[in-house]
């Protein structure tokens, strides 16, 4: 079955532009890409255009998810899913596709109105190597396992659930979670061999609750985690270690206000689902906001 590949690319609404220059660059070390357009910038991790199209605006949000498939043959698949579904999309134009720096586009938005874009063929500036925003040992885990994962809102988690099956992501509820608000029933879907690489079912005040990136080193996490402490930034969730993707991450707010997970030695998904009460270790709540769930 036709499937997406990887989590490609992500949009982000920002209201401190200038802020998330510092943010990415300094504390994260992604590649900033400005004065290509007047109207957004973007972040590198890798050899890819961008990863991340950043929109300056009045709000502070995730703005569109794009979504790799292989080629032509591979979108016409899962578009003629959701014609059987009944789910509507729009192909867009050629001047939308370059915007995006990609051969072809499709936009649409998931159950809970969260906009979605399928696409195939990024550009690849294999002539420009990656050069981090600021000193790294090593680099992002990115290859076939996409730039990370995000956990975004879903009013209804059986229906994205089943929405996100259409375009041929795989996964279950993984975790039955205590919060301030009642037992929580998160779902995990994965793609690639990332563990996941989308998560819902724990609403917050944005569509995008966090966004996971990932060092290949340990190293990078540590001083990551030494520029936060040193910065200020409110940490969401101490270090700590996941049940089901094993990775060791925290969380820390961004400028706009949902959280950053940094994390290294993310294991691979597995065949078989399974699922957890709570994370292996720490992750303990320190300061809350969006972030009120050990997750
Ligand atoms: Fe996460």
């Amino acid at each position: 079955m036709s499937s997406v590949t990887e989590l490609g690319y992500v949009g982000l609404t920002v209201s401190d532009a200038e802020a998330w220059k510092r943010f990415g660059t300094d504390v994260v070390g992604l590649e900033l890409v400005e004065g290509e357009e007047d109207d957004r910038f973007y972040f590198r991790m890798d050899y890819w255009h961008h990863r991340f199209v950043i929109h300056p605006g009045d709000s502070d949000d995730i703005a569109y998810a794009g979504w790799r498939v292989a080629d032509e043959d591979a979108l016409e698949a899962i578009l003629a899913r959701l014609d059987g579904a009944g789910h509507a999309y729009r192909r867009a134009s050629p001047e939308e596709a370059a915007e995006r720096r990609v051969l072809s586009l499709v936009k649409f938005e998931d159950p809970s109105g969260n906009p979605v874009e399928l696409f195939h063929s990024p550009l690849i500036e294999a002539h420009l190597p990656f050069h981090p925003g600021r000193r790294m040992h090593g680099r992002f885990v990115t290859g076939n396992q996409g730039l990370g994962h995000i956990l975004i809102q879903a009013d209804d988690p059986v229906a994205s659930q089943r929405f996100y099956s259409l375009l041929g992501l795989k996964g279950a509820v993984q975790y039955h979670l205590q919060s301030p608000k009642g037992t929580v029933y998160p779902v995990f879907m994965h793609c690639n061999d990332r563990q996941h690489s989308l998560a819902f079912g724990v609403n917050g005040p944005s569509r995008l609750n966090h966004m996971m990136l990932e060092y290949s080193e340990l190293d990078d996490l540590g001083l990551a985690h030494d520029i936060v402490r040193q910065q200020g930034i409110d940490v969401a969730l101490q270090l700590g270690k996941h049940s089901n993707d094993a990775a060791l991450t925290f969380y820390f707010m961004t400028p706009s206000g949902w959280a950053m997970e940094l994390g290294w030695g993310g294991g691979k998904a597995l065949e078989q689902q399974q699922y957890h009460l709570r994370d292996i270790f720490g992750h303990g709540v320190e300061v809350s906001g969006n972030m009120d769930v050990q997750l």
